[in-house]
């Protein structure tokens, strides 16, 4: 009981932020980098905008004040209580976002060759990681929700499977939970790679917040995987770019984690992104609890709301209906407008212009709004009135031709592993034209940044079709060298099934 509380007292303390508050108090004169010298070096504009509290602190690992590649002092301190306050053994900061965090998560568990388990809905970061390592994506197709237009998680079934398959895989990696916010059966998938001694790697970029309210999904750490790669920035209250990885476990060495990270990892850390992740910590563990209880019953009256809305549906629990989904973050408003015959990018810009609201992301069909304990009764209640408006308006267009169905083109078949075709000979042709060739780059919408093609999958007609769609209603196709996509790089005359 003693221990317990403890250390709960301990989440009270932030050893980095009052270190580096602590430091900048001594007024030290500066002879190292950043050369603005707590902001007397640079623009006055600036200085001025961003306040000398965050400039003072704007540091660089000099000796007191640790150091992230080789943690032994502060950062090690609140590493040590951001690993108890996620039930982990070991957390280590990212300020490379998750993005970093996930290439070294695969990095530090696949070698060239090695086979690795995943959904084909992961971010771009994934992919980059095969090109990077070399690793060979065994691709699990996740469960498509033909009514929103998304996929939701991977079964345990599927993961059994493709295991019986490929005995010799060495990692599976599960997305907890998605972009927005359905969560497959964790618990089930660690349990079945365990029995095979094969650790699960867990994107769990949407998910800084779920290990501290009960009615969230599970997290990767209380569902037993072996590492999570968390943008604490995106749900967990640090600044952008500020990320953890988190490892539990005998099955991937802390020592291996600590030295491929160092390699990934910028020599000019950011204190400011180090403090936030301290404090942002803090604040889950001796909050978070009150917080998100807040949160959800905020988010949970805003979607009934939204729900009386002629024209709009905004995904709820209805939509838990398979172990590839079994749990849903409900502070996730997912809206789908496509009953209203307009793209969710064209709300996306409505809502800007009339209403000063910018969501999430938008696409064909839905738009994404997150609720966090940022949000006041007062945005929501805006949220609400903007899409009643918006559900007058464009209800009244009684001649409208809906067309409600939704276009979700088959998962292109891979042909060479992305790091051969990343770096095969290529040639340019023409996109239109490109069918049945093997691409050799990365096609996406940004967001949620889920590639369309990744190097090495055959382009197929229905591809090319989606990718037009979604650049004519002007949604942020990105990934190509030619940013307009008339042209496309493939592999020298490969032409695959032909
Ligand atoms: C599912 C998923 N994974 C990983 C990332 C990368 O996270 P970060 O932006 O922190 O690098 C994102 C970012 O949008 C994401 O949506």
């Amino acid at each position: 009981m003693t221990t317990l509380n403890t250390e709960k007292e301990e989440q009270f303390e932030t050893p980095l932020f009052t270190a580096l508050i602590k430091h900048a108090e001594k007024e030290p004169v500066q002879f190292h980098i950043p050369g603005h010298k707590k902001g007397n070096g640079m623009d006055p504009e600036f200085k001025e905008f961003i306040g000398k509290n965050a400039l003072s602190i704007d540091l660089i690992n000099i000796s007191p004040l640790d150091s992230l590649h080789l943690p032994q002092g502060i950062i090690k301190e609140s590493q040590e209580l951001a690993a108890k306050a996620f039930g982990a053994d070991y957390t280590f900061f990212s300020v490379q976002g998750t993005s970093g965090a996930i290439i070294a998560m695969i990095m530090s568990v696949c070698e060239p060759g090695d086979k690795i388990l995943v959904p084909r809905n992961v971010h771009k970061s994934i992919m980059s990681a095969f090109v990077f390592s070399g690793a060979i994506p065994i691709f699990i197709h996740p469960e498509v929700d033909s009514n929103f237009g998304i996929s939701h998680g991977i079964t345990p079934d599927s993961i059994e499977k493709a295991l019986n398959l490929n005995p010799d895989t060495k990692a599976v990696l599960v997305i907890n939970p998605t972009y927005y916010g359905v969560s497959g059966d964790l618990k089930k998938i660690v349990e079945i790679a365990h029995l095979r001694e094969i650790p699960v790697l867990v994107d769990e970029a949407h998910g800084a917040h779920i290990h501290f309210h009960q009615d969230l999904p599970l997290s990767a750490m209380a569902a037993g995987a072996d590492l999570a790669a968390t943008s604490v920035h995106k749900l967990g209250g640090s600044l952008t770019q500020s990320s953890i990885l988190n490892l539990r476990g005998n099955l991937v060495s802390s020592k291996r984690v600590q030295s491929v990270l160092s390699m990934l990892t910028t020599t000019s850390t950011s204190y400011l992104l180090l403090a936030s992740l301290d404090v942002a910590r803090r604040m889950l563990a001796t909050e978070g609890q009150a917080l998100l209880e807040e949160t959800i019953r905020k988010a949970e009256r805003t979607r009934t709301k939204i729900n009386e809305i002629d024209y709009l549906y905004c995904m709820g629990h209805e939509v838990l209906e398979s172990s590839a989904a079994v749990s849903m973050d409900p502070t996730k408003l997912l809206i789908s407008v496509k009953e209203l015959g307009i793209t969710g990018y064209e709300v996306e810009k409505w809502l800007r212009k009339h209403f000063k609201i910018e969501v999430e992301l938008s696409d064909l069909y839905n738009i994404l709004c997150i609720v966090t304990p940022g949000d006041s009764e007062d945005d929501l209640r805006v949220l609400v009135e903007a899409l009643t408006v918006l559900s007058q308006e464009f209800k009244s267009q009684d001649d409208k031709n809906i067309d409600s169905s939704v276009l979700l083109p088959e998962i292109p078949t891979l042909a060479l592993t992305p790091r051969d075709a990343f770096y095969a000979e290529k040639e340019v042709v023409d996109f239109e034209q490109s069918e049945g060739r093997i691409i050799a780059e990365f096609v996406m919408v940004y967001p949620p940044g889920i590639p369309i093609f990744i190097p090495g999958e055959i382009i197929t007609k229905d591809n090319i079709e989606y990718t037009r769609r979604n650049i004519e209603v002007g949604l942020p196709v990105q990934g190509a060298e030619d940013i307009e996509f008339r042209k496309i790089r493939v592999i020298k005359e490969s032409f695959a099934n032909k």
